[in-house]
């Protein structure tokens, strides 16, 4: 049984031309899918582990500023800025934050953290009209919303429509040869030959998708994994200590390579257990019956029908978690109780089959990166007993994370950083 995933949920999330933001979810003919599946791939991805080396470092330098003026920053803002210009940089291969053009980076994304509301919330509406669509032609009469929202989320949008024909034009003349996603789709459409469809109008949508789809969850996935390890300082301690115990066996240096980072079973379980208790989806994950119709758990579904499961409601299930589901408890992963595949079966975080998450790739790689570096250079502590507001519009979005950030002096010493 094959459940699409086009139902008119997602069509909310089409803003109007020249916004420049595409909708979730792109369509795609066979040889696109083709394309996207190896741009996107693993083995593709790493060969941009040197950008986000860079970034880590950046984001290294940032925080050190944090300590020297004993600031204590939100975690999901700090993190968020470096997971949108390291996206950035991987799809574009420009450095958003130091190209004058395309200024003003906090305030676009604040302007589109401020547009999520009613962009899911208009999802839910059986409206035959976009609501979103209303919603920005009701802020180009208004000065107020014009400033805040249109110019901030209309001006990023053109400019980083503008990049695209130059950039392919200039990969073709060997001009410019970044290694970058937009190199990828050029590089591998060129393998493909003619009729691959990959003009640069749909290669600006789907790098918009991977952007904007792409930076809350990778996001939400690195706040949520630290602020756990946070309030449970032996999981905390006992993270750290699988991390210094390999740079002391030299499995691990700086940078560290995604390979290496994946060799540690409980890092691997702080962040599958963090993704399972704050899932980036909090919204059901809407599909159509096929015709025919379909019996799903014992209920026959007449076609067209639309059903979801919500990531953030299986992923609490006691019976197939445990009487402690709601609990962050990482050793899940590792004893399973002979229970691992139905649980990693029950985890959506990443959607399943042919609509799953196409930039799994990329986020497992900036996760698994960033984690242990952070915790292999600083201590991290919440500011105070505050609880971090959590609140999910289609993204599940976790702020006011305050933390305080102590530069690591006395770790383990390993042979080379
Ligand atoms: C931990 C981080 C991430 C999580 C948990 C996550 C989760 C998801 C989920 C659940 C879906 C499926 C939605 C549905 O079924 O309707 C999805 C789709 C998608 N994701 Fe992610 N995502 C993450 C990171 C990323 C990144 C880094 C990128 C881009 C590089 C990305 C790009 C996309 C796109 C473009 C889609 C739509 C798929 C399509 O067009 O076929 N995601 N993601």
């Amino acid at each position: 049984m094959v459940l699409t995933r086009q139902t008119s949920f997602y069509d909310a999330w089409k803003l109007p031309h020249p916004i420049g933001y595409p909708g979730h979810v792109v369509s795609r003919n066979e040889l696109q899918k083709h394309i996207v599946k190896n741009v996107y791939s693993m083995g593709s991805i790493l060969d941009l582990e040197p950008i986000i080396n860079v970034h880590i470092q950046d984001l290294t330098s940032r925080i050190g500023n944090y300590t020297l003026y004993q600031t204590e920053p939100d975690l999901w803002c700090s993190l968020k800025m470096h997971v949108f210009a390291v996206l950035g940089e991987m799809l574009y291969g420009y450095r958003f934050n130091a190209v004058p053009q395309l200024g003003g980076l906090e305030t676009y994304l604040s302007a589109i953290e401020g547009l999520l509301p009613l962009a899911a919330n208009g999802t839910l509406l059986a409206s035959p009209r976009n609501p979103v669509g209303i919603f920005f032609e009701y802020c180009q009469s208004s000065s107020k919303f014009r400033h805040l929202t249109i110019s901030a989320t209309q001006g990023f949008g053109i400019d980083l429509r503008r990049m695209i024909p130059k950039r392919c034009q200039d990969l073709l003349l060997g001009v410019d040869m970044t290694p970058d996603i937009i190199a990828k789709f050029c590089g591998i459409s060129a393998i493909v030959g003619g009729g691959s469809g990959c003009t640069p109008g749909y290669v600006h949508k789907e790098l918009l998708a991977a952007l904007f789809g792409g930076t809350d969850p990778t996001t939400l996935t690195l706040t949520s994994t630290l602020y756990h390890l946070m309030r449970n300082p032996d999981t905390y301690k006992r993270l750290t200590d699988e991390v210094d115990a390999a740079y002391a066996g030299r499995s691990l240096q700086t940078p560290i390579s995604y390979n290496a980072a994946c060799t540690l079973p409980y890092l691997k379980a702080c962040i599958q257990e963090a993704m399972r208790l704050h899932p980036a989806v909090g919204y059901h994950l809407p599909r159509v019956v096929p015709p025919g119709g379909a019996t799903i758990a014992g209920v026959y579904i007449p076609e067209g029908y639309h059903i979801g499961i919500n990531p953030a409601v299986v992923q609490y299930d006691k019976d197939v978690f445990g009487a402690d589901a709601d609990m962050f408890n990482p050793d899940r992963w590792l004893n399973g109780n002979g229970n691992l595949e139905r649980m990693e079966k029950v985890m959506l975080a990443f959607g399943a089959g042919d609509t799953a998450c196409i930039g799994k790739s990329v986020a497992t790689c900036l996760v698994y990166k960033l984690i242990p570096h952070l915790l292999r250079n600083f201590e991290i502590r919440l500011a105070g007993d505050k609880e971090p507001v959590k609140k999910t519009f289609w993204f599940t979005l976790l702020r006011d994370v305050d933390v305080v950030f102590k530069k690591r002096d006395a770790k383990p010493k390993a042979c080379r950083e």
